[in-house]
């Protein structure tokens, strides 16, 4: 890969995750940092001694990114990117791909409108890809392997729960967490959504989703809901059974399991993660995830840097990233029908 200039957008909570992998990564290198809040650009300078701007406009006029990530919160995400893609740099943008879906659907009409602009056809475009970076897992990875191989017989459907926990420190200290204006929603936008999107990616498009969300622990913290119970219709006539909660003393590990005619397989992530499958025949087969050293990156695991990696890698293919806005426009679409049957949301 030829030597990438990277800008970050967005210097908080998530960021030291992208300024790890950006250092970690040959070829890739941070040349400058944007936010808009003066005293994170000054602990940026102090902690980087990079260049800091306050915006993404004037970080790329000054800099000219090859790429910029996106690490903003969610009401911040599609006018950072476009700006972007419109002055020709790449964009790594986090989840969600929005905090509405009218909000994502912007982005992808907008990209659409890039390409169809070009003369190349969009073949040369800036490309964009959304960190829903629980796909590079090795779990994951191999239940992809094995429901493509087609070994594992009739889908019958799966099971999935989040059971985690937060704090009312967690949502006093970023107050855009906790409000349906800044954030489109709690459990299911901001934590929840990567479950979401790795069952509607493995057992196929959701056409439609029964169940509610609810706020069962922080009354009077956010406005937003802690707790999903919900039953996602799949395309091809099966169910995944979804619970998900942030009322925990402490978090377990994310389940995911689904049921074939062959084999259970389950899938773990946090704490030792990875694939167990059960054949129906007695057998046993076990996939570990990759774990990452001790330290202060430890907590998010190797597939955020593994998902940074192949983007940048990526980038001189002619194809769009695979997780791009149409993919992430899916697990928006799925916790947006939650929030319309609760009757809460925009
Ligand atoms: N992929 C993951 O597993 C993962 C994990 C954590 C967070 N995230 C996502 O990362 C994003 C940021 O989360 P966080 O917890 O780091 O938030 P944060 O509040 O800690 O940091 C966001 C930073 O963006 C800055 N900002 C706001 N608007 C901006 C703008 N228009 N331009 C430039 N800077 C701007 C803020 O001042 C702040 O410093 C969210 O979308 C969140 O969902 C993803």
């Amino acid at each position: 890969m030829s030597q990438r200039r990277i800008g970050l957008v967005g210097y908080g909570d998530v960021s030291i995750v992208h300024v790890g992998a950006i250092e970690a990564i040959d070829g890739l290198e941070l040349v400058g940092i944007a936010d808009t809040d003066p005293a994170a650009r000054e602990r940026a300078a102090a902690e980087t001694s990079l260049p800091v701007h306050s915006s993404v406009e004037e970080l790329i006029e000054a800099l000219r990114p090859d790429a910029v990530h996106v690490t903003t919160p969610h009401d911040q995400h599609v006018d950072p990117s476009l700006a972007a893609l419109e002055r020709g740099v790449h964009v790594l943008q986090e989840k969600p791909l929005a905090h509405t879906l009218a909000e994502g659907e912007r982005l992808v009409e907008a990209l659409g409108s890039l390409r169809a602009a070009r003369a190349d056809g969009g073949a040369g475009a800036p490309k964009i890809g959304i960190c829903f970076q629980n796909r590079y897992n090795r779990g994951s990875q191999e239940l992809a392997r094995l429901l493509a191989g087609g070994e594992l017989g009739e889908m019958r459907g799966a099971w999935a729960s989040v059971v985690w926990t937060r704090t009312a420190q967690y949502y006093e200290a970023k107050p855009w967490r906790g409000r349906w204006e800044t954030a489109g929603g709690g459990l299911l936008i901001n934590q929840a959504i990567h479950t979401l999107d790795l069952v509607q990616w493995l057992l196929g498009p959701v056409e439609r989703t029964e169940g509610l969300v609810s706020q069962r622990k922080f009354a009077g913290v956010t406005e937003v809901e802690d707790t999903a119970d919900l039953v996602l219709h799949h395309a091809s006539g099966v169910t995944t059974t979804f619970y998900a909660t942030l009322t925990a003393p402490a978090a377990r590990p994310v389940e995911f399991e689904v049921e074939t005619e062959k084999a259970s397989l389950e899938v773990r992530s946090g704490g030792v993660g990875g694939l167990t499958v059960r054949w129906k025949d007695g057998r046993v087969d076990t996939f570990s995830d990759r774990v990452a050293a001790p330290g202060g990156r430890a907590y998010w695991g190797v597939s955020h840097e593994e998902l940074i990696r192949d983007f940048h890698a990526s980038l001189d293919d002619p194809e769009p990233f695979w997780i791009g806005p149409g993919e992430a426009m899916a697990s928006l679409r799925i916790l947006t029908d939650a929030y319309r049957a609760s009757g809460v949301g925009s």
